[in-house]
C-alpha cells in the first residue's frame, strides 16, 4: 500500500513540476513588463512594434541588437545612468532585475 502511494506521489509531482516552473516564468515576465510600464514607457517603446514616446529613447526590443541584455543586471543593480540628462536614474532590486530582463529577453 506504502509504496504504491509514494510512486502515485512521485508520479504527480513529476507532471506538475514543469507546469510549476512555466507559470513562474509567465509571471516574472509578466512582473518585468510592469515595471517597465511604470518607470521606463513614457520614454521607451516597450512592445515589438511601436516608436519610443521620447524618440531619442532607443525602443527596449532594440537594446540586443547592442549588447546582451544582461550586460544591464549591474547598471540596474547600481543604479542606471545614462549620458543623457532626461533620464532619471534608476536601480532595481534584484528579483526586480532578473524580472526586467527576462521581459527584455521576451522582446528579443
Ligand atoms: C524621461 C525619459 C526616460 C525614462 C523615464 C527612461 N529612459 Fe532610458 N533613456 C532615455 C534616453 C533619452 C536615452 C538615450 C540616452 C543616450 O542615448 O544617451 C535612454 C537610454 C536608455 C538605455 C540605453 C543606454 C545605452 O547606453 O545603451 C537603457 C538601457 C535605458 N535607457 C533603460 C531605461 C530603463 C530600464 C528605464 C526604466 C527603469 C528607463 N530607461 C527610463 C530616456 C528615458
Amino acid at each position: 500500500m506504502r509504496p504504491a502511494i509514494s510512486s502515485l506521489l512521485l508520479s504527480l509531482s513529476i507532471i506538475f513540476i514543469p507546469g510549476v516552473v512555466q507559470r513562474v516564468e509567465a509571471a516574472n515576465v509578466a512582473q518585468g513588463r510592469h515595471l517597465a510600464q511604470l518607470y521606463c514607457a513614457r520614454c521607451h517603446a516597450i512592445d515589438k512594434v511601436s516608436p519610443s514616446p521620447l524618440r531619442i529613447a532607443p525602443p527596449f526590443r532594440d537594446l540586443h541588437n547592442r549588447y546582451p541584455v544582461e550586460t544591464l543586471e549591474e547598471a540596474l543593480a547600481e543604479g542606471i545612468v545614462t549620458g543623457h540628462p532626461t533620464m532619471p536614474q534608476f536601480r532595481f532590486e534584484p528579483d526586480q532585475i532578473s524580472d526586467f530582463i527576462l521581459f527584455l529577453k521576451s522582446l528579443e
